[in-house]
């Protein structure tokens, strides 16, 4: 049995360049890009499809347009060689769309509140040569592409290429983790997860000018004028990469996004680096009261108390995935102020009163509301593993006691049994998708079948295109759509889990209007590209991080992955594979690989299992419905005890049935 399980391991690990399953892998070879195909041309446009194989050359005849395809999302500096056009007034713009909803020769989809952007326009007339798009100009998310001439010049273009600039410090192809099982489209939507994360990592002095912030706001009525003002020139932090929450608008910090990206960011490209970067570009605004803002700079601060609470969430990520405790201690007496901060809005009742709106733009954030108190209890949890790492536990005690008044508390006050779910606040019947998900992903639930009942009620609300989130309309958020999935996890409800991402990132991958290859920021239910809090549809980002939910999902729930100490120096395997029958997946941290690999039965038995955890490192296996034997490859065996066994050593282990 144990050839036939590493056969399985080695065909995911045995290419050239021994990143498992690379051909999935959608970040290009070379930083170099070409188009992939001639999307549509308008006028006289002679051998358009020259430009693709970078072979003779393309003519512009007069007024006209040619639109070329990617293939996927993209981000970087366009570069043209072109000929001698046959007039000194000769122009030759170029418009971009990550949408093929948005392509157009007048203008790029937006970048900014303030309508469409306006043509790059490259003076061709001067004479041959190379013309380049400036730095300013660095376009974030492109999948469409239009060169387009607007005299009745005749124009050659010899070449033209997008010269790759987002994750500036990676390289692009060797990730760390992966992921594999019997079904496509979840194999490919953990790739595009993988893949938007990179979009939005960014060289650190190229994010986006917001120069209209005040002035023109997102839910202003505006008529899609042109703008020539969308620079990607703003310095938003330290270092020479960063993690952004949008590839192509947002190309600033947010730590809300963080919440979802880093975790998948850790098990695909394992880019801590970056992700550092951004926390520290956080902690660095941190207020004397200890106030931690809601977006990064040049966004302009406002309180918020969630997004407060998502840098501390994502310290505490970082600390597991990177298992670096000085870091942790540099910056633990600025996480202690900023949970102090936070316990100040703990009323008489032992609730947070929340009296500050700013969120992820959902509405009616106010009073004692179920998200931010699930979020303040999931951080107070948090906060006593993090006191117990640094051996500073003088606050933890009080820290404990807070949290378990909030949930005693949010549990009377907030939950209602009829519903199966938990109100907004006392005020309303309204029963949101992020407090519920939230209710479960941090314990606040008090059974399980608590955590069951609400999970049946969420399943029960989805629409054709997801799951909704009634907080803030007619709504799909993938954001809180990634907190939803983890919690039909938690819950113990995998199928409900699968059927989330076939379902709604199935729709996100490979509806037309999307990009087939990075994730949308957010919909409406009845599946048209609008999201509700704009009301200019081309400034929807389609690479957003905090829709990456699924990667890391996949790897920690149906691979089960988990690790329960910092960098993995204790882990738990527990695989929750709802129907797949073939899981293979793994990642790396500082102490070493961690993997799972197995085939189930069409009943829903192991026929093989093996899982690897680096030396030096203990743990602990749940296998729901197995029993057998584990036997490690020095010899080690534990038997399995309804399925569970722990104080098992690092090392490669598989199960023996008989
Ligand atoms: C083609 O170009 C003409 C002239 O610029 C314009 O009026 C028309 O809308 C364009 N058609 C498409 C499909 O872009
Ligand atoms: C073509 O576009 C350029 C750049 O916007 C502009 O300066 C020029 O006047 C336009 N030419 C025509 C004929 O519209
Ligand atoms: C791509 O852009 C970078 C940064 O501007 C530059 O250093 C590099 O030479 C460019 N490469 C190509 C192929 O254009
Ligand atoms: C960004 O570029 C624009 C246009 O060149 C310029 O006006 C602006 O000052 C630049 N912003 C920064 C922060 O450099
Ligand atoms: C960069 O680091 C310096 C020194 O720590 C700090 O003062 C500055 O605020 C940082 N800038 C950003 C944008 O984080
Ligand atoms: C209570 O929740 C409802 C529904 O989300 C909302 O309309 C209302 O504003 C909330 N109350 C406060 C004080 O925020
Ligand atoms: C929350 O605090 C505000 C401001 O002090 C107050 O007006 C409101 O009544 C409080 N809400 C609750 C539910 O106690
Ligand atoms: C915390 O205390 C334990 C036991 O005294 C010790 O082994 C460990 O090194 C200490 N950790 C730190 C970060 O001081
Ligand atoms: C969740 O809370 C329950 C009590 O309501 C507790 O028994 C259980 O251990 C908690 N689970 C975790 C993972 O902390
Ligand atoms: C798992 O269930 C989904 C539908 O819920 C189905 O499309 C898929 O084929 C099933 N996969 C297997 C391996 O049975
Ligand atoms: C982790 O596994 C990869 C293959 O997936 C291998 O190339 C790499 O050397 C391993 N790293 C460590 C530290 O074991």
């Amino acid at each position: 049995m144990y050839s036939i399980v590493a056969a399985l391991l080695l065909g995911g690990l045995a290419t050239a360049s021994g990143v498992p399953y690379e051909d999935y892998i959608l970040a290009p070879k070379s930083r170099e890009l070409l188009p992939a195909s001639v999307h549509s041309v308008n006028g006289s446009v002679t051998n358009a499809r020259a430009l693709i194989q970078s072979a003779g050359g393309t003519t512009l005849n007069g007024v006209s347009s040619v639109t070329y395809d990617f293939g996927k999302n993209i981000a970087g500096l366009v570069s043209l060689d072109v000929g001698s056009a046959s007039s000194p007034s000769a122009f030759l713009g170029v418009t971009f769309s990550e949408s093929s909803l948005f392509i157009r020769h007048e203008a790029s989809d937006g970048t900014s509140d303030a309508g469409l952007d306006s043509p790059l326009w490259f003076p061709v007339g001067r004479g041959t040569g190379h013309y380049a798009s400036e730095k300013k100009h660095l376009r974030g998310g492109l999948r469409y592409l239009t060169l387009v001439s607007n005299t009745t010049a005749t124009i050659p273009v010899r070449h033209l290429h997008v010269n790759f600039t987002a994750a500036p410090t990676q390289d692009l192809g060797r990730y760390t983790g992966y992921f594999h099982s019997d079904d496509e489209l979840l194999n490919k939507i953990w790739y595009a997860g993988a893949y938007t994360n990179q979009l939005c990592t960014i060289d650190p002095t190229q994010g986006n000018s917001l120069v209209h912030l005040g002035s023109i706001t997102s839910d202003d009525d505006i008529h899609l004028p042109q703008t020539d003002t969308w620079w990607s020139n703003t310095t938003i932090g330290n270092g020479s990469s960063i993690i952004t929450d949008g590839a192509k608008r947002d190309r600033l910090v947010w730590p809300g996004d963080m919440s979802i990206a880093l975790e998948s960011i850790a098990v695909s490209t394992g880019d801590l680096y970056s992700v550092q970067n951004t926390l520290e570009s956080l902690l660095d605004l941190q207020k004397s009261d200890g106030r931690l803002p809601y977006a990064e700079r040049p966004f302009r601060d406002s309180v918020s108390f969630t997004y407060h609470l998502h840098s501390l969430i994502g310290v505490s990520y970082l600390y597991l995935f990177s298992g670096d405790r000085s870091w942790l201690s540099r910056h633990w007496s600025q996480y202690k102020r900023a949970v102090r901060w936070a316990l100040l809005s703990v009323d008489k009742t032992g609730l947070a009163n929340i009296t500050a709106c700013s969120d992820w733009l959902r509405f009616g954030m106010g009073g004692h509301n179920i998200e931010a108190n699930a979020i303040l209890y999931f951080v107070l949890q948090d906060a006593q593993k993090l006191a117990e790492q640094l051996n500073d536990t003088s606050s933890a005690e009080s820290w404990k006691r807070t949290a378990a008044k909030i949930k005693s508390v949010a549990n009377q006050k907030l939950w209602d049994n009829q519903a199966g779910l938990y109100r907004d606040n006392e005020t309303t019947t309204l029963y949101p998708q992020d407090g519920n998900a939230w209710a479960i992903k941090a314990n606040l639930t008090l059974s399980a079948r608590q955590s069951n009942t609400v999970s049946s009620a969420l399943q029960s609300r989805w629409g054709k295109y997801g799951a909704p989130a009634p907080e803030v309309g007619k709504t799909i958020s993938p954001f809180i759509g990634g907190f939803e999935l983890q919690a039909h996890y938690l819950a113990g409800r995998s199928e409900t889990a699968l059927d989330l991402i076939r379902l709604q990132w199935g729709f996100m991958l490979e509806d037309s209007r999307m990009t087939q290859s990075t994730f949308i920021e957010g919909y409406s239910t009845d599946g048209s590209i609008h999201y509700a809090p704009y009301t200019n549809d081309p400034r929807i980002s389609h690479a957003h991080g905090w829709s990456t939910g699924p990667t890391s999902a996949l790897t920690f729930y149906a691979a089960g992955i988990q690790l329960t100490g910092p960098a993995g120096v204790t882990w738990r395997i527990a695989p929750q594979p709802g129907n797949l029958t073939i899981v293979d997946a793994g990642f790396l941290t500082s102490r070493g690989n961690f993997s799972t690999s197995f085939q189930r039965s069409a009943r829903g038995g192991y026929n093989q299992f093996s899982f690897q955890t680096p030396a030096g490192t203990t743990g602990e296996v749940y296998l729901s419905g197995a029993s057998g034997t584990l036997v490690s490859r020095d010899g080690k065996e534990i038997k399995l005890m309804a399925g569970r066994a722990s104080g098992l050593h690092g090392d490669a282990w598989e199960l023996h049935t008989q």
